[in-house]
């Protein structure tokens, strides 16, 4: 080994020589090295920093690799607020925007302004923040105030510079989409699968798993790549007069930015942008969901400013929802924990809306009749933003000739048992109850999950597998399961047999939201199990109440009240719970509040809906808030809804309030609401 001051010296070498070959590769596109000579020059840096622990500094390009896991986030105040963007659908939407800015910055219409046309990148917003030309800390967007801090993981991004150019701002922060691409989203979901591991569904999934690993050494095996497309704080206050020119200043500094972007004059540049990246759209190798238009003025951009959380001076352009045709190959049913019998049609896999698709659920046997889609057919499926993909019609011109109309199953395909439609509901249900495996696996694999009992090692293969051997008839049977039996299934040997008997017995110690959700009753989602563990305190006081004291709870409708009642009614499900009782399962005493009486709530017996994204409060409080105050806090807009809440990129349910009548507000008219 070298002594110190000659391994410094060859330290900082190596260091600059890995990152330009880094820019190379992952900025430029252009190696110049083959991956072994890149490998040689790593592990000759790796070696130097093993023999001189000195020289693992922040900022040496080993940090790449990923290091020791963490715990748990610390979180990263944002010294400005990370924004959102407006949302604009239509030509008018964007023709609308640029008329309102003239008019904000006092500008005649003849006027042309200059804007920067970018892809909107369907990923993750990610802030990196730089010292004195070093990469000091990075954060998730978060609520937009305080984010995670993801500092180890950002690292792994071989795009991303960890050392700036001398003369670089002091304080620099970028801020920019961590995404995959589809060729590495391709490869990761290969080598998923190749670990019997669960695919991801899309490359923003993906991303978003990779990004929040709290071992980063996963993240640095993932795929991940970055466009930088603004500024947060900067010390240098000349640093550019334009938007355009802040990117290109970036990318001077060595930051990845979008080849594709564009600077454009007014909102026929804008548009015609639009129309060629929609051509575009298909051959990229990323997922791009819009297109971002911003006002290439800094100063204009600071006149016109923000609007709830939005800026003024920038508009994000949607895509439409896409869609393809494809063959139905086959329609079965799926038998869920309830019994609800749930028809699928398998279809030729198709990639649409950024999401390879293989099922679509058809939801109940009449919207089998209303689409009159049969086996064979081929048909248009549709998937807009986050929505599920759903098939929007048949196409009959293309229909088989020998095609049969589809038949509903009278009887459940797992059991036998009768399939009922309970009474007025569009809903068919096996009426197997217990003897129906199908309903058995279910509620096992509900029961465990991670927001119920967490019995984390216990996939869905072994559950299948416990079901069928007949080791466990019930979610009680866990606990009576012995080593010898788990030892005795296929892939476990005596160390993961007594992991998974440990993690079983681990999980007897609960809370009791945990528990009442886990036991599956039909309807009592995750919140619905808090707000009743939060009232009653015990098993045994829910189990005795009446539908009555259940309905006058905020957040609990008639039907949700008549299912727990009936639930707890059910002699099963009482022998099950006793012995899961009697088995050891227990959880943590809550102490619970006295029933406020509803008629005393200021909002009692308003409907209110929110809809886009909050900045201020999480959804889920504002709505837990909202509930105190006695309101009922629904998920769509109706006549009956008295209230919608619009935060930023609020969407169709802003339109149907619109349209309704219903009168809106925004975020800040909502903290005014609970505060006063
Ligand atoms: S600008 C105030 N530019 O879209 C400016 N955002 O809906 C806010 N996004 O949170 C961001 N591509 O994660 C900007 N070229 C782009 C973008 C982009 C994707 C994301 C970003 C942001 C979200 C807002």
């Amino acid at each position: 080994m070298p002594d110190i001051t000659t391994a410094r010296a060859r330290h900082a070498e190596l260091s600059n020589e890995i990152e330009h070959h880094n820019r190379l590769y992952y900025t430029q596109d252009a190696p110049s090295i083959s991956d072994f000579e890149y490998d040689e020059l790593m592990q000759e840096l790796l070696a130097l920093e093993a023999e001189y622990a000195e020289l693992v500094t922040p900022e040496s390009p080993s940090q790449r690799v990923g290091s020791a896991a963490l715990d748990e986030f610390s979180q990263i105040k944002h010294e400005r607020p990370m924004l959102s963007l407006s949302n604009g659908f239509s030509d008018d939407d964007i023709r609308e925007f640029d008329r309102r800015l003239h008019k904000e910055l006092g500008q005649a219409e003849e006027r042309v302004f200059d804007y920067v046309a970018e892809p909107k990148l369907d990923g993750l917003a990610v802030s990196i923040y730089y010292e004195k030309g070093v990469f000091k800390h990075a954060a998730t967007r978060g609520d937009g105030k305080v984010g995670e801090d993801i500092t180890q993981n950002v690292k792994t991004i071989r795009s991303i510079p960890l050392v700036l150019p001398a003369g670089s701002p002091d304080r620099l922060e970028v801020r920019g989409e961590v995404f995959m691409s589809h060729a590495g989203f391709a490869k990761l979901n290969q080598a998923q699968a190749e670990l019997d591991k669960k695919p991801f569904v899309n490359p923003r999934n993906a991303a978003a798993g990779s990004l929040r690993q709290l071992d980063s050494k996963v993240t640095a095996s993932r795929p991940l790549d970055i466009f930088i497309y603004s500024l947060g704080v900067i010390s240098d206050e000349s640093f550019a007069t334009t938007h355009s020119q802040t990117l290109e200043r970036l990318a001077d500094l060595g930051f990845p930015v979008c080849p594709l972007l564009e600077k454009v004059k007014g909102a026929e540049g804008c548009l015609d942008y639009f129309s060629r990246l929609s051509e575009q759209r298909a051959n990229l190798d990323y997922e791009i969901d819009g297109i971002v238009y911003k006002l290439d003025r800094l100063d204009w951009q600071a006149s016109a400013g923000f609007i709830a959380k939005a800026p003024r001076w920038a508009l994000a352009h949607k895509f439409p929802a896409q869609e393809k045709s494809t063959v139905v190959n086959d329609i079965d049913v799926q038998v869920g924990r309830t019994g609800a019998i749930t028809p699928v049609a398998r279809l030729e896999p198709l990639f649409v809306g950024g999401v390879t698709v293989s099922n679509v659920t058809l939801h109940n046997q009449s919207e089998i009749q209303r689409l009159g889609v049969r086996v064979g057919d081929t048909v248009i499926v549709r998937r807009a933003g986050d929505v599920i993909p759903q098939i929007v019609s048949v196409n009959l011109d293309k229909r088989p000739g020998d095609s049969q109309e589809y038949v509903f199953p009278t009887h459940c395909p797992e059991c036998n048992s009768e399939v009922v439609a309970e009474g007025e509901s569009i809903i068919a249900r096996c009426s197997g109850g217990l003897i129906c495996s199908a309903q058995v696996k279910q509620a096992i694999k509900h029961f465990v999950s991670r927001k119920a009992m967490d019995i984390d090692g216990l996939g869905e293969k072994i559950v299948d597998a416990l079901v069928q051997e007949g080791l466990i008839n019930n979610v009680a049977d866990l606990f009576k399961l012995e080593y010898e039996q788990v030892l005795e299934l296929e892939g476990f040997a005596e160390k993961s047999a007594q992991n998974l008997i440990d993690r079983i017995r681990d999980s007897k110690k609960t809370e009791l939201p945990r528990l009442l959700f886990a036991l599956g009753i039909p309807q009592v989602g995750e919140s619905t199990a808090e707000q009743l563990a939060n009232t009653f305190g015990s098993l045994e006081a829910l189990s005795k109440t009446d539908v009555e004291t259940l309905e006058s709870l905020p957040d609990i409708g008639p039907i949700v009240a008549e299912n727990i009642v009936l639930f707890f009614s059910e002699v099963n499900n009482q022998s099950v719970i006793g012995s899961l009782l009697s088995a050891g399962v227990e959880y943590s005493e809550i102490v619970v509040d006295d029933l406020p009486d509803p008629d005393s709530l200021p909002l009692n017996g308003k409907t209110i809906v929110l809809t886009g994204a909050l900045q201020e409060l999480s959804r889920s409080d504002a709505k837990k808030r909202l509930q105190a105050l006695g309101a009922k806090v629904t998920g769509s807009v109706s006549k009956k809804t008295d209230l919608v809440v619009v935060g930023t990129d609020a969407g169709s349910k802003a339109a149907k309030a619109e349209e309704l009548g219903i009168e809106m507000i925004d975020e800040d008219g909502l903290i005014s609401l609970l505060e006063n």
